[in-house]
């Protein structure tokens, strides 16, 4: 049950980078059901058309990776040039996979890196001079394993640390131009490329919904108003923030620990 009213994003374009699946996807899907004009990119160029359809009302789909600068920038030149300044821009993309850390190569680590951090580096200092100034609102999705140690996810807690830390500079730096950065943190979400990598099976699944406090997975719609409350005017005066949209997760382990003993 959403609370924000139609029209709310009227008159506003998004870029959405990792916008076509998963998420983001259902991110951009909302932000143009809420008026936005929209447009995602993801290396796949036809999943980057197929999501753009999906989406409808004038959405685009782009290719490029979002490790790689000149591609990234292009994208976003081409979505100024037809559109003009973009008011929204959200750094979505990911690369995830279970691995003990003395399993891990050094490319297997930087892959996830380059793809979170950098590619997050890459959006917004991409978009910086392309964005309506004041106004714009920047959002990273990052995730809990930013800040809880994660076994099996070396190379993903590494990256989204740092990703909180671009949102949290640049908050401070372009703040006085108007333009707001914030962060995402989605809990577990259901249905997502994500789960099906780090919950591969029931018992795995059980195990991590016993120990969340809202005793469940989120739903990819929860995010997605999360997202939106935060470039929405409601939020004026938000920025540098992470908001945690993930049932309690980030506050540990929610078993009653008499029961546990
Ligand atoms: C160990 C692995 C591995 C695995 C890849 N590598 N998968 N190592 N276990 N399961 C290593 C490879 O051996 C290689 O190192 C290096 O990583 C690069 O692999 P490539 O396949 O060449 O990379 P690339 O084609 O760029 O693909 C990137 C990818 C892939 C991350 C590996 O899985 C991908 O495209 N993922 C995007 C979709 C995704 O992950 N969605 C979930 C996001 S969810 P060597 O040394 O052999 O060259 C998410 C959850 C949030 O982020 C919560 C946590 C933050
Ligand atoms: P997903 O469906 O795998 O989506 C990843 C998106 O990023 C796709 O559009 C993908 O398209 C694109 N992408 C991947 N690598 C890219 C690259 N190098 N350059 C450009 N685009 C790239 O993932 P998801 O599970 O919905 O996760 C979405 C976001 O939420 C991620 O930031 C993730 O870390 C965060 N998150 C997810 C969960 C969860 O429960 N799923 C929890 C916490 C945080 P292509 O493959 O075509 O490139």
């Amino acid at each position: 049950m959403s609370a924000f009213r139609d029209g709310l994003l009227e008159g506003r374009t998004a870029f959405i980078a990792g916008g076509t699946s998963g998420i983001n996807l259902g991110i951009a899907k909302r932000m143009a059901e809420l008026g936005a004009r929209v447009a995602v990119a993801g290396r796949d160029p036809e999943k980057a058309r197929r999501a753009a359809a999906e989406i409808g009302r004038g959405a685009a789909g782009y290719s490029c990776d979002v490790r790689d600068y000149a591609a990234t920038r292009a994208a976003m030149e081409q979505i100024h040039a037809a559109w003009g300044p973009m008011h929204i821009v959200v750094s979505g993309a990911a690369g995830n996979f279970l691995a003990p850390a003395a399993g891990l190569s050094a490319n297997g680590f930087k892959t996830v890196v380059d793809i979170d951090l950098l590619g997050t580096f890459n959006v917004f200092r991409g978009c910086y001079d392309l964005i309506a100034k004041p106004g714009a609102s920047l959002i990273a999705i990052t995730a809990g394993q930013a800040v809880n140690p994660t076994m099996l996810q070396i190379h993903a807690c590494a990256a989204k640390a740092g990703v909180n830390q671009v949102v949290r500079v640049l908050a401070m730096e372009w703040g006085p131009e108007g333009v707001r950065v914030n962060g995402v943190s989605p809990g577990p979400i259901a249905g997502t490329e994500g789960m099906a990598r780090l919950a591969p099976n029931e018992a795995v699944t059980k195990a991590i919904t016993g120990r969340i406090a809202l005793r469940r997975f989120g739903e990819i719609d929860e995010i997605a108003e999360s997202a939106v409350f935060l470039c929405s005017d409601s939020a004026a005066y938000i920025t540098g923030t992470i908001l945690e949209c993930d049932g309690g997760s980030q506050l540990g382990d929610a078993r009653n620990p008499m029961e546990r003993a």
